[in-house]
C-alpha cells in the first residue's frame, strides 16, 4: 500500500512575505490586493542536508564574546570600502538589489576578481560559466582564487563551500535559489526566506562574509519578503539611469556603519571605474553662460556633492500649466513656486516648469532649494547667473532662507572646485575668515533676487 505523504501548504503574500493558512484578497500587513500565491511547505527535516548548525547553544557572558576590531576585509574598491562603513565585516550578509541590467553581476564579479588575496566563490545561478567568462574577460581581471558555481541548489553549493572554504560568497542572485525544505518555486516568498536563513546561518558561525544580490519589483523595492531587509546586516542599492553612465550605491541600511553612505562609479567599456570625485561629473562643461542653470552644494548621506540644476520655464500651450522634475520630489516644486508667487510677485501660474538635476541622479537635500528657485528665475528672466556662484539654503513657506546642516562641509567642496561666491543663509554660523571663497549671506528670498538681478 502507498503511504500518502501529506502536502502542508501555505498561502503568503509575494509582497511582505505574510503567511496565511487560506487565501486572502487583501494582506493584513501591507494591504496590498492579490499578492497571495499557494506554497507547498516540506518540512520534513530528514530530506535536508544543507548546511547543519554544529554550535552548541548555552549563554555566554558580554565579557567573555571575542572579536577582532580590525578584521575587515579591505577591497581594491575605494567607493564599495565607503559605503560598507569601511570594508567588509567577515561573517556579514549584505544584500545588494537595483534594476535590471544595472550592473550588479559586474559590480560583484569586479570585487572577486580584484580581491586575489582571498578565496572567493562566486554562485550564479543566472549565466553560465562562459558568459561570466566573457564579463571577466571585459573587465580585463584574472584572479587565481575566483571559483565560479553555477548552481542553484543550496544542499549543492553548500556541499562546495564546505569543501572549498571561501571567505567570500556572493551569490548571483538569491531569487534564483531553492532548497529542498521547500517545495515551492524558486524566487517564491518562502523559498527566498529560507536560503536566506541558511545562509544568515552559516555566514554568522563561520564568519563568511556573504553577498546577496536581489532583484527588485516594479516599484523599485526589493523583490521578496521584507524580512529579507531585517534578516540581513547591510542592504545596498544599486541606482542610476540606464541612459547615463553614472551608477550610485546607496547604502540603506547597515549594521557596521553609517546608512547614509554614497558611492559613484561609471559604467564603461571594460567595467565599473570608481569616481573619486563625483562633483566634477555632475557638472556639466560649459563655456558660456546658460539661463536657467544654478550650482547647488548638497550633501548625499555624509558626502558633500555640487551638482547642477536645470531648469526651463515657457509660456503654458495647455490650460493647466505642466510642472515636471527630474531628480526631484514634484511636489516640493510646486511649493517651491508658489512661494516665489506669493512672496516675490511672479506670476508663474500660466507658465510650464521643467526642472532638471543632471547626471540622473535623485536629490532629497532641502538644502538645494536656493539653487531651484534661482535657476527657475534665471530661466524666467532668461538671464544667466555667474558661472563661479553657487548655492546651500533651504526654503521657508515665508520665503525665509533657511540654515542647513554642515554648512561647513558644503562650502569647502564648492572652494574645493574652484567656485569663488556662495549663497547661504544668514542664520548659519559660520567663520568667514576659515575660507577664501567669498560667502553671501542673505535671510529672505527676496533679498537674494535683488542681489543677483
Ligand atoms: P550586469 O552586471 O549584467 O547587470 P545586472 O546584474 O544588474 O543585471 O550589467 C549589464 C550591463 O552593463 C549591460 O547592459 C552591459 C553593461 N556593461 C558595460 O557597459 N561594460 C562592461 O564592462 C560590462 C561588464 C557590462
Ligand atoms: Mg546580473
Amino acid at each position: 500500500m502507498a503511504i500518502k505523504r501529506k502536502i502542508k501548504s501555505a498561502y503568503f503574500c509575494q509582497n511582505c512575505g505574510y503567511q496565511s493558512p487560506k487565501w486572502l484578497g487583501k494582506c493584513p500587513q501591507c494591504n496590498e490586493w492579490n499578492t497571495f500565491v499557494e506554497e507547498i511547505i516540506n518540512n520534513n527535516d530528514r530530506l535536508f542536508n544543507g548546511f547543519k548548525s554544529s554550535k552548541s547553544i548555552s549563554p555566554i557572558l558580554v565579557s567573555e564574546i571575542n572579536y577582532d576590531k580590525e578584521k575587515r576585509i579591505i577591497t581594491n574598491d575605494t567607493e564599495l570600502n565607503r559605503v560598507l562603513g569601511g570594508g567588509i565585516v567577515p561573517g556579514s550578509l549584505v544584500l545588494i538589489g537595483g534594476d535590471p541590467g544595472i550592473g550588479k553581476s559586474t559590480l560583484l564579479l569586479q570585487l572577486a576578481l580584484k580581491l586575489e588575496t582571498k578565496n572567493i566563490l562566486y554562485v550564479s545561478g543566472e549565466e553560465s560559466e562562459k558568459q561570466i567568462k566573457m564579463r571577466a574577460d571585459r573587465i580585463n581581471q584574472n584572479s587565481k582564487n575566483c571559483f565560479i558555481l553555477t548552481e542553484t541548489h543550496t544542499n549543492n553549493i553548500f556541499k562546495q563551500v564546505e569543501i572549498l572554504n571561501p571567505e567570500i560568497i556572493i551569490i548571483d542572485s538569491i531569487q534564483t535559489l531553492y532548497t529542498s525544505q521547500i517545495e515551492s518555486s524558486p524566487g517564491s516568498v518562502s523559498q527566498v526566506r529560507s536560503s536566506t536563513s541558511e545562509l544568515l546561518k552559516y555566514a554568522k558561525e563561520t564568519d563568511t562574509a556573504i553577498f546577496l544580490i536581489s532583484h527588485i519589483n516594479k516599484d523599485g523595492a526589493l523583490a521578496g519578503p521584507k524580512i529579507l531587509e531585517h534578516m540581513v546586516d547591510t542592504v545596498l542599492q544599486f541606482e542610476g539611469d540606464r541612459n547615463h553612465i553614472y551608477r550610485i550605491l546607496r547604502t540603506t541600511k547597515n549594521r557596521f556603519g553609517s546608512a547614509s553612505e554614497l558611492g559613484v562609479y561609471e559604467m564603461n567599456n571594460n567595467g565599473l571605474r570608481e569616481v573619486n570625485n563625483p562633483s566634477e561629473i555632475l557638472i556639466s562643461e560649459r563655456d558660456e553662460e546658460a539661463s536657467g542653470v544654478a550650482i547647488a552644494s548638497t550633501l548625499e548621506g555624509a558626502r558633500p556633492l555640487l551638482i547642477e540644476v536645470q531648469s526651463l520655464v515657457s509660456s503654458a500651450v495647455y490650460g493647466t500649466p505642466q510642472r515636471s522634475a527630474t531628480g526631484f520630489d514634484n511636489r516640493r516644486l510646486n511649493m517651491l513656486l508658489a512661494i516665489l508667487e506669493k512672496r516675490c510677485g511672479f506670476n508663474l501660474g500660466a507658465k510650464d516648469v521643467f526642472l532638471n538635476i543632471t547626471g540622473g541622479i535623485k536629490i532629497d537635500d532641502t538644502a538645494i532649494d536656493l539653487a531651484i528657485l534661482c535657476s527657475i528665475l534665471s530661466s524666467n528672466l532668461d538671464i544667466a547667473l555667474d558661472k563661479q556662484l553657487c548655492f546651500a539654503g533651504e526654503i521657508g513657506l515665508s520665503g525665509e532662507i533657511r540654515a542647513v546642516n554642515r554648512i561647513n562641509q558644503r562650502i569647502i567642496e564648492a572652494q574645493k572646485l574652484g567656485y569663488e561666491k556662495i549663497i547661504v543663509s544668514k542664520y548659519n554660523k559660520i567663520v568667514e575668515d576659515n575660507f577664501k571663497i567669498k560667502i553671501i549671506k542673505h535671510g529672505k528670498i527676496e533679498q537674494v533676487l535683488k542681489f543677483l538681478f
